[in-house]
């Protein structure tokens, strides 16, 4: 069973790891480098950790199995003012790919972001990611018009996406939805 959730503060450690498993699994999928990862100070981990245990400002989420980490993603609210929220390093682990892992961890975003108030969710691709690309467009993410160059590389240009969030009208005392659900063959 693949369990979505918070981070937590006493996190940072595992978090850092499985961020230098994706800079080293994914390293076209990224702005940070995992150079630059590698050499960030363990207070900077620490703190970004504990503002994603906060989630106001922003909020990290996990996905494990079996005790093991095998998914993240980053939800930073409105960094722009525009009561767009970001979704950044998402990231699932090459044998946690298709089982549903990483909708869990948007949708928990999704969530976040609509009780934050935000009124979109953004996203930005690489152009050389048609995987990510197919996996925002089928929940629900549309292509805005402009191609800024992608940072790392500004050869290639990144597609910038984005979800509208619906506001939910939840009856009282109605169960919140699922944020787990069971791992696929
Ligand atoms: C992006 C990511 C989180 C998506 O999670 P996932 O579990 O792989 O996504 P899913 O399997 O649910 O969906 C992937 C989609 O891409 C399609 N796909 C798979 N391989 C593909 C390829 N080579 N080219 C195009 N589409 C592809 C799948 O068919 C599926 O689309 P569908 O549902 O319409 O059939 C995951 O692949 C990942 O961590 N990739 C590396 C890091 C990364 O790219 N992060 C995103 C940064 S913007």
């Amino acid at each position: 069973m693949i369990t979505i959730r918070k981070i937590r503060p006493d996190d940072w450690q595992a978090v850092k790891a499985l961020r230098l498993e994706a800079l080293a699994d994914a390293p076209y999928a990224f702005a940070e480098t995992l150079a630059e990862a590698k050499a960030t100070p363990d207070s900077v981990w620490q703190n970004r950790v504990q503002q994603n245990a906060e989630g106001k400002s922003s909020i990290g989420v996990l996905a494990s199995e079996n005790n093991r980490l095998v998914g993240m993603a980053v939800g930073l609210c409105n960094p722009d003012g525009n009561q767009k929220a970001h979704l950044v390093a998402m990231w699932v682990s090459p044998d946690h790919r298709g089982t549903g892992a990483a909708e869990s961890l948007v949708q928990y975003i999704v969530n976040w972001a609509r009780e934050s108030g935000s009124t979109a969710l953004v996203a930005g691709v690489t152009e050389h990611n048609p995987r990510a690309q197919a996996f925002y467009r089928r929940l629900g993410f549309e292509v805005l018009p402009n191609r800024p160059p992608w940072k790392p590389e500004p050869t290639s240009n990144e597609i910038p996406l984005q979800m509208i969030i619906e506001k939910q009208e939840r009856e009282q005392g109605a169960a919140p939805e699922p944020l787990t659900r069971p791992g696929e063959p």
